[in-house]
């Protein structure tokens, strides 16, 4: 039932899903002991993730436990298609490859849709969304879903606000082992795996600007800096830029940053951060980059309007000269340069953030009658994420003695 490009790569891909398996032991932990006291037997699920190595362990898991899977990408470009080739051939229905217009990534989610699930996982909301605003599944199955990322959870938010969310979701991002680790740590190594991987240059002494201090701007600005990098942040939000200043980033609208930096970075989740003010007044060679979920943080559109000529430099790397001379460099066409330019996220983090996906639709599964609307990961599985993260990192940590408990407990020192 599949619709993939190349299923002569399913070795390959099977090599990498194993080297990602044997770093995300707090998610195969997660699996295993789910295994004992649940299955999914009978469950159709429909999956719309970045079709990664890391995610190829959490399907192959909820294969494990029994689940029917229906995986489509989460962008056009992000597929590994030796992924979806070594899933294809073990089972998996798998619709996605890289490089799909827009039409043909639609097409694979509503595959994915029109095999009536129960449980819809997503990263972005794209499923969910189309669940929603499309007549022909105004009649599903679906009892419930997780969402994965910050631009999924804002759109279910004004979803629910406006009365039509049709059923709970838990918004695994909110899960401090999921937003704390995947968008800092994560995104912030993986941009700079996208962007070295396209540029190949020396990141030292580069003027780079990041657009949102937000999780995972934190951790763009981070490995910027330790990269030797000169670090300068934009932020609408006071009390993000006052975090910023004081982490030691100099913060100014990005109308200033625009003439100075090197290389720029958006993380906000916003549209058109770096819009046609911000590119007319970028220098000769600007860099641009972008980290968040959709490709209209950096106004693209603009760009290729107004360019003379557009030429690739190298894979995941254009460079548009504009009407009045000045070369602009794009990083993976605007799109989350971590996953279209390197590979996602390492797996000891999505090995975190998949252990909340999985264990966010067996809560769907068991409790849906009880949950209505968009909910936060309940603290006992955020810290049961936590416990089998350190187990598989082999730190073991204190615990409170009953005199501190007691203490803790009570008004009177
Ligand atoms: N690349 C990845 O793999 C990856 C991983 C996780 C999240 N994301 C995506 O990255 C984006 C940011 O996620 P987050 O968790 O950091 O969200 P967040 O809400 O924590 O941070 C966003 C920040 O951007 C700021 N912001 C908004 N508009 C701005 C503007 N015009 N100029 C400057 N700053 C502005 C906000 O004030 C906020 O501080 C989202 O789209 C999210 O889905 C991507």
């Amino acid at each position: 039932m599949s619709k993939i490009t190349d299923k002569s790569l399913a070795e390959k891909g099977r090599k990498s899903y194993q080297w990602a398996r044997d770093n995300m032991p707090a998610l195969v932990t997660t699996i295993n002991k789910t295994a004992e006291e649940f299955s999914f037997k009978g469950t159709k699920i429909a999956v719309c993730l970045h079709v990664t190595k890391e995610t190829s362990v959490l399907v192959m898991g909820l294969k494990e436990l029994g689940a029917d899977v229906y995986l489509s990408g989460a962008n056009p470009l992000s597929t590994q298609d030796d992924i979806a080739a070594y899933l294809d051939s073990e089972g998996v229905n798998v619709f996605a490859w890289r490089g799909q217009n827009d039409k043909e990534y639609q097409e694979c989610i509503d595959a994915t849709l029109d095999v009536e699930p129960e449980i819809i996982m997503d990263d972005g909301s794209d499923a969910h969304i189309t669940l929603h605003q499309n007549q022909k599944y105004e009649k599903n199955n679906v009892i419930g879903g997780t969402e994965e990322t910050t631009t999924g959870v804002v759109r279910l938010e004004a979803l629910e606000k406006s009365g039509k969310l049709k059923y709970p979701i838990i918004a695994v991002n909110n899960a401090y082992t999921k937003h704390l680790f995947d968008n800092r740590y994560g995104t912030g190594q993986s941009t700079f795996d996208g962007i070295l991987r396209s540029t190949a240059l020396l990141m030292a002494g580069k003027k780079v600007t990041v657009c949102g201090y937000g999780w995972v701007g934190r951790g763009i600005a981070a490995r910027a800096k330790g990269l030797g990098a000169i670090v300068s942040v934009s932020e609408i939000d006071p009390i993000r830029a006052i975090e910023a200043v004081m982490d030691g980033f100099d913060v100014k609208p990005i109308n200033e940053l625009a003439k100075e930096s090197d290389i720029f970075v958006t993380a906000t989740g916003q549209k058109h951060v770096i819009d046609k003010n911000s590119i007319r007044n970028l220098k000769d060679g600007a860099i641009l980059a972008n980290a968040g979920h959709f490709d209209l943080e950096i106004d693209v559109a603009f760009l290729q309007d107004v360019a003379k000529n557009v030429k690739t430099i190298r894979d995941n790397l254009e460079e548009y000269e504009l009407d009045n001379g000045t070369k602009i460099v794009l990083v993976a066409k605007g799109r989350i340069a971590n996953l279209v330019a390197a590979e996602g996220h390492p797996p000891e983090v999505m090995s975190m953030s998949f252990s909340n996906q999985l264990l966010g639709a067996v809560k769907i599964k068991l409790d849906h009658k009880k949950l209505k609307g968009l909910i936060d990961m309940p603290k006992e599985i955020d810290y049961k994420v936590a416990k089998h993260a350190l187990e598989g990192m082999k730190i073991n940590i204190d615990t409170q003695t009953q005199e501190q408990k007691d203490y803790g407990e009570s008004y009177v020192i």
